[in-house]
């Protein structure tokens, strides 16, 4: 196949076409402080026109042979890993993560793409034995329809392709409404999208500032069928009840507060590798981020001096440098969160072991930090940091790390580091997670179901289940058959 480099376009995307508006806003590189582009600042008509747009596309879309869906998604993950080092360039600008992470970002978003191409041949409905002589009992799997998703800044590619090609390959059509520190990434992976010969109104990039005039068109309007977001739990709590009056079906990727728990028999280096991973990926700003580090005493003193070791040796700087392993936050509401939250912890007697202020590379930037002698009273055991501080609580026996661990009302991640197999499955067992690491700090990929239980949300993304999200079972009854 041919590639034309990726462009980045500005406008937003609605029914194929490149829209303009009259207000537009700034996109900001993080590291510098520099605006990159305007796009356009999108209001109720426009989410309106969308709307309209993917209920026009969704007969012909939903109607397609699923293999020719496939064939269309698969020229999507070409073109979209053809053109990875453009896209990395870009969500680094954007965003403001290394480079390195970012190339890893493209090929995970990808990954979904070519994943679910694939999948999506594979709706199958069910025969079930009857319980009538003169009846037959069949389900068949249909596209739930138009579909609305609200994207994070976080993963500004890979959360789009997870939800996006879902949709698609299911047979829907989408508008999605990107987060407004990030929509230059959407807007270049929509743009390949249709390189790539989705058809216009199939797939609508609505970018916007007023994410509320947004959300209430895209929750009232009955055509729109299923709402996915990720984001926080506030945020999803308030599309959950909006969703309510047209009874729309739900995927919530919401806020996680994960455990990561090393017991005396760890292996150390693997635990002290998971932590690192978990904590300081992306800032440690991603929502499976190991949140709060419970380490068994036994180990307790060593484990913090070897994670000290290794996050003093975490590079600062600007995502473009080669050196860079932690980029800047995302924004000056980042770092006064993660300045609060160190703070409170400091005040109620917990003690900095490194790091712990802004680094000189910029005001968005925060110098990878450990905490130790976190307790139960401190905020930051509370609520998400996302920014890299590692909090490490002390614990005594596997009832008590249980019982910390589960002490939360979120359930998303959680994580633990033992070398007993016993021990390690009884705890996974026990865990309030929608997904747990058992001697691993980073598990996400497209083949497994992501997801949370409690207030993290609802639904899976990824594998069979994330496709099923996208479907109706319909129960087809048979009657008067001859017997
Ligand atoms: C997220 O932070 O929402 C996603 C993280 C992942 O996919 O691993």
């Amino acid at each position: 196949m041919t590639t034309t480099p990726v462009t980045y376009p500005t406008g937003a995307l609605i029914d194929g076409q490149w829209i303009t508006s009259a207000t537009s806003f700034p996109v900001i590189n993080p590291a510098t402080g520099k605006e990159i582009a305007r796009v356009p600042n999108l209001g109720a008509k426009e989410t309106q026109d969308a709307v309209d747009a993917a209920s026009r596309a969704l007969g012909a879309w939903s109607a397609k042979p699923a293999k020719d869906r496939s064939i269309v998604l698969r020229r999507w993950f070409d073109l979209i890993t053809a053109n990875t080092e453009p896209l990395a360039q870009l969500m680094t600008a954007e965003q403001g993560k290394p480079l390195s992470e970012a190339r890893g970002e493209v090929a995970y978003g990808a990954s979904f793409v070519e994943w679910f191409a694939e999948e999506g041949k594979r709706a199958y409905g069910r025969t079930i034995p009857t319980t009538v002589a003169s009846r037959r009992y069949i389900t068949i799997k249909q596209p739930i329809g138009v579909v609305a998703a609200i994207t994070p800044w976080n993963f500004p590619i890979a959360m789009i392709t997870r939800k996006v090609a879902s949709a698609l390959a299911a047979g829907c059509t989408i508008i999605v409404k990107p987060a407004e520190d990030t929509p230059l990434c959407a807007l270049a992976v929509a743009k390949l999208a249709l390189d790539a010969g989705v058809p216009p109104g199939v797939f609508n990039v609505v970018t916007t500032m007023d994410a509320p005039a947004v959300g209430k068109v895209l929750t009232d309007d009955a055509r729109v069928r299923k709402l996915t977001f990720t984001g926080s739990t506030a945020v999803g709590k308030a599309l959950y009840r909006q969703c309510a009056d047209t009874v729309k079906k739900l995927t919530l990727e919401l806020g996680g507060n994960a455990p990561l728990l090393i017991f005396d028999d760890a292996n150390l280096d693997q635990a002290v590798a998971g932590a690192m991973a978990s904590k300081y990926r992306n800032a440690g700003q991603t929502c499976v981020c190991a949140n709060r580090i419970l380490v068994q005493s036994g180990i307790y003193d060593r484990f913090a001096a070897a994670l000290v070791a290794a996050v003093e040796k975490l590079h600062v700087a600007p995502g473009t440098d080669a050196r860079c392993t932690i980029g800047p936050l995302i924004n000056a509401d980042a770092i006064a969160k993660v300045e609060a939250l160190s703070a409170d912890a400091i005040a109620k007697g917990a003690k900095v072991m490194t790091g712990g202020t802004v680094n000189a590379a910029g005001p968005l930037f925060y110098q990878p930090t450990v905490i130790s002698g976190v307790t139960r009273d401190m905020d930051i055991v509370r609520e998400e940091i996302f920014g890299p501080v590692a909090a490490l609580m002390r614990f005594e026996t596997e009832a008590d790390a249980i019982a910390l661990a589960n002490d939360t009302p979120f359930g998303l991640a959680a994580y633990l580091f033992s070398q007993n197999l016993s021990r390690a499955w009884r705890v996974a067992e026990k865990l309030e997670a929608g997904m747990v690491g058992v001697n691993d700090g980073i598990f996400s990929n497209e083949v497994v179901p992501f997801g949370g239980v409690k207030q993290s949300g609802l639904g899976r993304e990824g594998a069979a289940e994330g496709l099923d999200e996208y479907l109706e079972t319909k129960f087809i009854c048979l009657g008067a058959i001859d017997a």
